[in-house]
């Protein structure tokens, strides 16, 4: 039991592992041994320095825009073998910027079409280690969010992806699954956890009576890649203290 979350001579990318929820996902992998890799949007590692919550010690970054067309394709790994492809990049709109093309795109296109795009290529390193693919989406995929109807649509897509491919890759030998994360501070919910009042209608809605952190999100992924898991399969677990009860 000890031993299943040991994740010496593994190695695990997080896409989105610059900062939130996807960072504390990679320092934990970090934590249990394994080699992890991180990709983000700022130029080099350095830029993410004095970043709240954003801690790249003891992580390889690189930098890949997810929403550039051809972008992820042309990328070259600094890594061959590939255990656990872990994918929590994500992006959201507010002021109704969803509601215009070009912004339900952009969305869609972080969230939603980029987790094809890298699931697709690193296929075969997940093949060859039988590994674990965990996808990050929202429990926004399981409700109406009003202003984010980009936000909302990709992340109900994700939770179909990951049942597809759950169930696709599944005679491959890799195990596809996700966390649907509730409310967590980071700064893509800045507009939320910095607006007292919202803040305190959202606490009255997690029976748990708090946020959640990093690193409750990270101990639900080291299970999901684990051997705790050998039998879940294309299954997008909550993870909100009981937030959509
Ligand atoms: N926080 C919550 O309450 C919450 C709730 C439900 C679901 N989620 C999901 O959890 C995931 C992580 O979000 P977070 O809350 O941790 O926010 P965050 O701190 O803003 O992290 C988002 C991550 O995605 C990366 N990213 C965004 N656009 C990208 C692009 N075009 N190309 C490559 N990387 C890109 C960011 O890179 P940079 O660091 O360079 O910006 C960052 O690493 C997202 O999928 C989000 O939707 C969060």
């Amino acid at each position: 039991m000890k031993k299943a979350l040991d994740f010496s001579g593994k190695t695990v990318l997080v896409v989105g592992g610059s900062s939130g929820i996807g960072n504390g996902i990679a320092q934990a992998f970090r934590a249990q041994g394994a080699e992890v890799h991180v990709w983000g949007t700022r130029a080099s590692a350095a830029a993410y320095a004095g970043s709240e919550g954003s801690d790249l010690s003891g992580l390889h970054y690189a930098q890949v825009d997810v929403a550039e067309r051809g972008a992820v394709q042309a990328v070259v790994p600094a890594f061959q073998r590939l255990d656990v492809l872990v994918l929590c990049q994500g992006t959201v709109l507010y002021k109704r910027g969803e509601f215009q093309a070009e912004g339900f795109r952009k969305v869609v296109e972080v969230n939603l079409n980029s987790l094809m795009d890298c699931s697709m290529k690193f296929f075969d390193r997940l093949k060859a280690s039988s590994g674990s693919l965990i996808t990050v989406s929202s429990t926004a995929a399981f409700h109406a969010t009003r202003g984010n109807p980009a936000y909302n649509a990709s992340k109900a897509g994700a939770v179909g992806l990951t049942r597809t491919l759950g169930q696709a890759w599944a005679g491959e030998g890799i195990r596809v699954n996700g966390i649907a994360p509730g409310l967590v501070d980071t700064k893509l919910t800045k507009v939320t956890t910095d607006h007292p009042e919202r803040l305190k209608a959202t606490l009255q809605n997690i029976p748990a009576g708090r946020l959640g952190l990093p690193a409750d999100m990270a101990g639900v992924a080291l299970f999901l890649a684990s051997p705790l898991a050998a039998y879940v399969y294309g299954q997008t677990i909550p993870v909100d203290g009981g937030l959509i009860l």
